[in-house]
């Protein structure tokens, strides 16, 4: 018989990609979370200030690795490329990391990665389609991170607002990781329980909106929220959990929207995307969903030209 080993690599070892591997450490995800960055002395820098700490860290091993560390990996998590500045928006950084993410897809399809992918970069819904469309792996293992911090946002600043621990605030954002985010409010309930939806409740969604530009005029970046996110679909894939996360996948007939990436619930589990929940919208929401599925494939079909 053999044990079995996990192994989880990250590629970008920038503020996303050291909280992310800081995170998966703490938690043991993985049996080994392997580091790769174009600066490899960064990378092992890294890594050994964690081997440093790793009697109080339990059984995960955290090294820096290369492209081949992939072709054996379950999970490789790209968060690699630039990130905003005040002031920019995620799309605006496409035309960068289109580059780094066509670069990464080609040498994981050549070192052979067989396993499932997340891609945190920004602009994350497009780059996700581009991962799917060089990789050569099917969809349900081409993951973005899409929405999950957004429904986090929405249910942080809902529950501050409405008294009740965010976890008991049951609320989504869909559509695309950016300023065309929806904000499904006709399923918003509290325990079960619909909630009257005041102008102050209403100003959640501004808010969620500009959550991440608040975040980087503070600090330049964001990178905690992001990192607990990717730990929580490794968790979801490594236990099969089946848990229900608003990820970026490539829908089909959803709402009316086909051949995008977007956010949307989805079930994950060992396979990756095990399936898609279908969302009752309103008739509005519906409207901007497909605004924001429509804005999507047209920036990227621009950029898989
Ligand atoms: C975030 O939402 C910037 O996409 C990153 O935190």
């Amino acid at each position: 018989m053999t044990i079995r080993l996990t192994r989880i690599v990250i590629i970008g070892v920038g503020s996303v990609g050291t909280a992310t591997a800081y995170t998966l450490y703490l938690r043991e995800r993985a049996s080994e979370v392997v580091l790769i960055d174009a600066d490899m002395q960064k990378a092992e820098g890294e890594a050994l200030d964690m081997q440093h700490g790793s009697i109080y860290c339990g059984g995960t091993k955290i090294r820096a690795g290369t492209y081949e560390d992939c072709a054996t990996a379950d999970i490789v998590i790209v968060t690699a490329g630039v990130a905003q500045r005040p002031g920019q928006s995620r799309i605006d950084l496409l035309v960068k990391n289109i580059q780094v993410i066509q670069d990464i897809s080609f040498k994981l399809k050549q070192y052979g990665f067989n396993g499932i992918l997340i891609v945190a970069s920004n602009p994350v819904d497009i780059l996700s389609y581009v991962a799917w469309y060089i990789s050569g792996l099917p969809s349900e293992r081409v993951i973005g991170s899409g929405t999950v911090l957004d429904s986090l946002r929405f249910r942080y600043y809902l529950g501050r607002e409405l008294g009740v621990d965010p976890g008991s605030v049951h609320a989504q954002v869909l559509g695309e990781h950016g300023d065309t985010q929806v904000h499904i409010w006709s399923s918003l309930n509290v325990g079960g329980v619909q909630v009257p939806i005041s102008e102050r409740i209403r100003g959640v969604e501004d808010h969620t909106r500009r959550a991440a530009y608040e975040l980087i005029e503070h600090k330049g970046y964001t990178n905690y929220g992001i990192a607990l996110v990717l730990d929580a679909i490794c968790e979801a894939i490594l236990q099969d959990k089946h848990t229900v996360l608003t990820v970026s996948t490539k829908v089909a007939e959803y709402h009316g929207v086909s051949d995008v990436y977007l956010s949307v619930p989805c079930v994950i589990g060992v396979r990756g995307i095990e399936r898609v929940i279908e969302v009752p919208m309103s008739d509005m929401e519906e409207r901007v969903f497909q605004e924001s599925a429509k804005h999507l494939y047209n920036a990227t079909r621009e950029a898989i030209r």
